[in-house]
């Protein structure tokens, strides 16, 4: 099917993949997302169910991808491909890889316009354009960043050149070149801002807002953001980790580097909201204020506070990089099947993609000013780009791998490529074939929203559920029988 019988590239330092993997996972979702995530589902409570999100389905489903990357020594499509013939199993199950590299490249498509507001954002703080002294003035300039298709298409096309121009150059000398000095710059950058908001007179306020728990405040939307959202922070299901995973060495852990990245992606996470909540309570503005949080109320909290132009470059500096690292993950899985496949260098493999995105991508970034009519069932371009692939294939993705591992695909090979002790493997058996299905199951049916069930209300039902669910499964699991593991 492939023609790679060339050892496959790996990473060349021991960091190589956390670092790759941590950029890609660290990003928007992060800084942007998270944030203001917290702020409208109402704090503590909601990130209670989001950490234990991450580990139930996300840190699961990330090791599935990983193993899958490596033993199957591809991207997505021909990686996939080959486990399930490993295995026995219909080469068709790659379907699910065809879908991930669509997924990471669809998202890569509307994510560009995002970072584009950052680099904009940048922009305006170095050169004064972000002048205004009331959250309305804010709001204004926001829209007036958005109505100029010219400057955002701009904008978002420098994002996409800069992604191409590092993935071309190759995964060693491009991708962990870049993300060896971009990761622990924006670590240190946010450390400073933590240190800053530290003394800002809003710490206290935002560790309760983040920390303090407050079971009222949980709802069932909120629940289901969180699942969401496990899986956009860590980039799953959408063939970055998958890809990347492909480059690691066989020597390496799968559980122990998945748990170090998926630690990595939530302290970030974290840490952005002890960053930025500070400078929202000490300036009295608004924590839910939605996804303008960071674009308006930031900027005005910045002027006001000494040497606030300096803070507001580094944090849209940090932004942008988080963006970039997790850019270039995101066609990654492409450009690697291109260059296994058709023969294309790796440089003309990135433009051409490059090329594709741009067309999409300026669909994308004309939905907020000359395209905002051209709607389909009430969204325009960029909202069906976002609901297409975080709604349905992220989670379907994630579905289809976990279900694959969990009981498709032979046991023996699974064991040896973990390398767990027998508790541990069984521990992630049970979470990819009951665990994180139900969970996935659970916010694909909301995202449908056909039902109107309220989960958070129902959820000693759904331990009901699981438990009837891991009975049944381990009864009548199709007779696959242990293969002698030699
Ligand atoms: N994890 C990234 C973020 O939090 C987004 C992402 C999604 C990256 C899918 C790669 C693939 O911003």
């Amino acid at each position: 099917m492939t023609k790679t019988e060339q050892p496959r590239t790996q990473w060349l330092g021991r960091w190589g993949f956390v670092l790759a993997a941590t950029g890609s996972a660290v990003g928007l979702g992060n800084v942007w997302k998270f944030p203001y995530m917290t702020g409208e589902y109402g704090g503590g409570a909601f990130v209670l169910v989001y950490l234990v999100c991450i580990l139930a389905v996300g840190v699961p489903v990330m090791m599935t991808e990983i193993l899958l990357g490596r033993r199957g020594r591809g991207s997505p499509i021909d990686a996939i491909g080959r486990m399930a013939s490993e295995s026995g199993r219909s080469p068709a199950w790659s379907v699910l890889g065809w879908m991930a590299m669509l997924c990471g490249f669809l998202i890569l498509s509307f994510y560009v316009v995002v970072a584009g507001w950052s680099f904009a954002y940048l922009w305006k703080m170095l050169s004064g354009g972000l002048a205004g002294s009331s959250v309305d003035d804010m709001a204004s300039i926001f829209a007036a960043n958005n109505a100029n298709p010219w400057s955002l298409g701009a904008w978002s096309s420098l994002v996409a050149v800069a992604t191409m121009l590092i993935v071309g150059k190759g995964v060693q000398s491009g991708i962990e070149k870049s993300v060896s000095w971009m990761m622990p710059g924006m670590v240190i950058m946010l450390v400073i801002m933590i240190g800053y908001g530290a003394f800002s007179g809003g710490f206290g306020e935002a560790l309760t807002f983040l920390f303090a728990f407050n079971a009222n405040s949980l709802s069932s939307e909120g629940m289901l953001a969180a699942m969401g959202h496990a899986f956009f922070t860590l980039s799953l299901a959408s063939g970055a980790i998958l890809t990347y995973g492909s480059y690691l060495p066989r020597q390496a852990s799968i559980a122990r580097t998945t748990l170090t990245v998926a630690l990595a992606d939530t302290l970030v996470a974290l840490m952005a909201g002890l960053a930025i909540f500070p400078v929202i309570f000490a300036n009295g503005l608004e924590p839910g204020s939605g996804p303008g949080l960071i674009f308006m109320s930031l900027p005005l909290a910045f002027q006001a506070m000494p040497l606030g132009t300096l803070f507001g470059i580094l944090f849209f500096v940090m932004l942008s990089m988080a963006a970039l690292t997790s850019s270039i993950s995101m066609v990654e899985a492409t450009v690697s099947w291109l260059t296994d496949n058709k023969g294309l260098s790796r440089r003309s493999a990135a433009w051409g993609t490059g090329i594709v995105l741009w067309l999409i991508s300026t669909m994308a970034m004309l939905s907020f000013n000359v395209g905002a009519e051209w709607t389909l069932l009430g969204k325009h371009f960029f909202d069906w780009l976002d609901f297409l692939t975080s709604r349905l294939m992220m989670p379907l993705g994630g579905l289809g791998m976990a279900l694959m591992a969990g009981f498709v695909l032979n046991r023996a090979s699974l064991r040896e490529e973990l390398g767990l002790s027998p508790t541990a493997h069984g521990l992630w058996l049970f979470m990819v074939r009951y665990v994180s299905p139900l969970g996935i199951v659970v916010i694909f049916v909301d995202a449908l929203g056909w039902f109107d069930i309220d989960f958070a209300d129902h959820w000693p039902w759904l331990v009901l559920l699981l438990a009837a669910m891991t009975l049944l499964g381990e009864l009548l699991r199709p007779g696959m029988k242990e293969a002698p593991s030699d």
